[in-house]
C-alpha cells in the first residue's frame, strides 16, 4: 500500500496540447473502497486526467503509481490487465456484438485455458470456461438492470441502456480501480439510481477505488464519499461533498454555472 493509503495516484501530472495546458501539476489518488468525485467545467482537464491514469497519454510531466509502484512507463492494456479500467466519455461498445459478447470480451483478456488449441479443439476445459464467464457477465447485466438485452445487438441500443453495458463490460473482470468518464449522462433517473447502487457495491463489497466524473451535481453529492474539483487543469478544491459544495472558489468556477 502506497502512502496515503492510494491505490492509483497522480503526483504532478502535466499534459499539454500545443498552447492549451489541459494539465498543469495535478496531484491526486483514489483509496480502496472510496468513490472519489472528480467534478469541474467543461475543458478543466478531466477526461485527459482519465487518458494518463488509464494509459492511453503520456503526460508531459509527472507519475502515476499503483499500490505505491510506478507505473508512468506502463502501458493502457498492461494497466487494464493490472486492474485500472475505464469508461470513456464518447460510447466505445461493439456496436456489431451482442450485449452479452461485449461483456464476455471483457473477460477474454485472461486467455482460454489451455491455449490455442484447446480454443480449436473446443476442448471441454475451454467450453466450462466460457459457460463460466457467460454466467458471470449474465449476472453483472442483471445487477446493471439490463438483464433482459443480452441478446441485443449493442449498436441499436437508446444511450442509457448503451452507457449502462458501457458499466456492465468495465466491471466484468472486477477491477481493482475503476474511472467512470460521465458515466451517467444520457440515463434516466431509475438507470442512474441502479448505476448509483452498482458503483456503490462495488466499492463497498469488492474494495474497489472508483473516481466519477459526473456532471449531475446531486448524483456525484450523494455517491461519492469524497470529491475533488479540477479548473484549468488544476485541482481547485478537494474534500467531502458538503465541504466542496460549501466552498466559494468552487461555486464560483463550476457550481454557480450549473
Ligand atoms: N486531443 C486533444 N487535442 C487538443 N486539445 C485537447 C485534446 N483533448 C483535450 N484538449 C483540450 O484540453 C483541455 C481539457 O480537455 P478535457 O480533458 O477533455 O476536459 P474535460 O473532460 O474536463 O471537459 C481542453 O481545453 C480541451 O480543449
Ligand atoms: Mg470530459
Amino acid at each position: 500500500m502506497s502512502e496515503g493509503g492510494y491505490v492509483l495516484q497522480a503526483r504532478g501530472v502535466g499534459v499539454r496540447f500545443g498552447g492549451v495546458r489541459a494539465l498543469a501539476g495535478v496531484d491526486l489518488g483514489v483509496r480502496a473502497g472510496e468513490v472519489c468525485g472528480l467534478i469541474g467545467p467543461n475543458g478543466a482537464g478531466k477526461t485527459t486526467l482519465f487518458d494518463v491514469l488509464s494509459g492511453i497519454r503520456r503526460p508531459d510531466r509527472g507519475r502515476m503509481l499503483l499500490d505505491g509502484a510506478d507505473i508512468t512507463r506502463r502501458s493502457a492494456v498492461w494497466r487494464a490487465r493490472h486492474g485500472i479500467r475505464r469508461t470513456f466519455q464518447r460510447q466505445q461498445l461493439f456496436g456489431q456484438l451482442s450485449v452479452a459478447d461485449n461483456v464476455l470480451v471483457a473477460q477474454e483478456w485472461r486467455g482460454g485455458g489451455g491455449g490455442p488449441a484447446a480454443d480449436l479443439l473446443a476442448l471441454p476445459s475451454r467450453r466450462a470456461l466460457e459457460r463460466e464467464r457467460r454466467a458471470r457477465g449474465e449476472r453483472v447485466l442483471a445487477d446493471c438492470g439490463i438483464g433482459a438485452l443480452g441478446a441485443s445487438y449493442a449498436g441499436g441500443l437508446p444511450v442509457g441502456q448503451a452507457r449502462m453495458v458501457e458499466v456492465a463490460r468495465a466491471v466484468a473482470d472486477p477491477p481493482r480501480v475503476l474511472l467512470l468518464d460521465e458515466p451517467a449522462s444520457g440515463m434516466s433517473a431509475p438507470e442512474r439510481d441502479r448505476l448509483a447502487e452498482v458503483v456503490r457495491l462495488l466499492a463497498e463489497r469488492e474494495g474497489c477505488a472508483v473516481l466519477l466524473v459526473e456532471h449531475n451535481v446531486a448524483f456525484v453529492m450523494e455517491l461519492c464519499t469524497r470529491v475533488v474539483v479540477l479548473d484549468l487543469g488544476k485541482v481547485l478544491a478537494e474534500g467531502t461533498a458538503a465541504a466542496v459544495r460549501a466552498n466559494p472558489l468552487v461555486r464560483e468556477a463550476y457550481l454557480g454555472t450549473t
